[in-house]
């Protein structure tokens, strides 16, 4: 079971790795935990989730206050160029987890399982679980799925690892959903979807993502369960809400396909393009280094170079 000490010793690693204060790190604020977050539940008060790829990014999310960090899949379309995330193997995943799990010494955090690395047996999803944890550091996984997954849920749940459920738009699932659609928009679908977070709910999962769900069928099924729904384009109405960090900073090109659900909460994609650009052309101007950026030299040193060369050295075709 994951703890408020477990968390704190994560901290105090931190402290031995890179000799940051906890305290600096935290800003005196308590490491966020599946408890808090239940409270934070019960008092209503709705919980940020965001995703990090890298050691910067959850650095920032945690400056920012943001209480669950994610290790989403999504890392494999919007930070490794993939196609889409069926391609980005649990090896993978633990290495961007681990970076993560260097910056997080307040913020909780969630590892993705991908695609292949959970769906075969209750078994195979501890494994991975485990090597989650333990090698990429997180303190909990996140899987898509509703009913069909209860067992494993269940499975990874017990051994103590805390679940993190996901269901309406599955992306993993997408070429069986027809595409990324909005999920239960029809009265069976609406019922099948409630059926699923129920189920993912009883298996033991400690909060769980709703994705491309209408705003009113969302609010329905968070008011029917008694754990946190993260909603991302299901509305304001749940218990919290996740976006993939790369898309709300606007750090993609502008024209990326972006979901109708992002708002985009900076241009990083222009100031970034924007300093590489005048990086170029101060480089090629030579205004840059200027000579604030250089080292001090003895000038005696240097004459001693000098005369070294006009001694022992052919002349440079370049120069003559
Ligand atoms: O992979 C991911 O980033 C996710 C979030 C969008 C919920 O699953």
């Amino acid at each position: 079971m994951f703890t408020a000490t477990a968390a704190r010793s994560k901290g105090n690693l931190l402290d031995a790795q890179f000799g940051l204060s906890t305290g600096q790190i935290h800003k005196g604020l308590k490491p966020v935990t599946v408890h808090s977050l239940q409270k934070q539940y019960a008092d209503k008060v709705p919980i940020t989730m965001l995703t990090a790829h890298n050691y910067p990014s959850a650095l920032i999310a945690q400056e920012a206050g943001v209480d669950i960090i994610l290790v989403g899949d999504s890392l494999a379309m919007v930070s490794l160029g993939m196609a889409d995330t069926s391609e980005v193997t649990l090896d993978e995943m633990v290495v961007h987890a681990r970076a993560v799990a260097r910056a997080a010494a307040r913020s909780f955090t969630i590892g993705d399982l991908p695609m292949g690395s959970y769906e075969i047996s209750p078994k195979q999803a501890l494994a991975s679980a485990i090597r989650m944890v333990k090698e990429g550091r997180m303190q909990a996984v996140k899987l898509e799925g509703g009913q069909e997954m209860a067992e494993t849920i269940h499975k990874i749940t017990s051994s103590g690892i805390p679940v993190c459920g996901h269901v309406g738009l599955t992306p993993q699932r997408q070429h069986a959903l027809g595409g990324f659609k909005v999920q239960g928009n029809t009265v069976g679908k609406a019922l099948s979807l409630l059926r699923d977070a129920q189920a993912v709910q009883d298996a033991g999962a400690f909060c769980i993502v709703l994705e491309c769900v209408p705003q009113d069928i969302a609010e329905v099924v968070t008011q029917a369960l008694k754990v946190p729904t993260i909603g991302i384009g299901a509305g304001n109405k749940t218990s919290g809400q996740v976006l993939v960090q790369i898309d709300m900073l606007g750090t993609r090109p502008p024209d990326a396909f972006m979901p109708k659900f992002v708002k985009k909460y900076g241009d990083e994609w222009t100031s970034s393009l924007n300093g590489i650009k005048q990086y170029k052309e101060e480089v090629t101007s030579r205004a840059y280094p200027a000579p604030e950026h250089n080292y001090k030299s003895d000038p005696k040193v240097t004459e001693a170079l000098k005369a070294h060369i006009r001694e022992f050295m052919e002349p440079n075709q370049a120069e003559s």
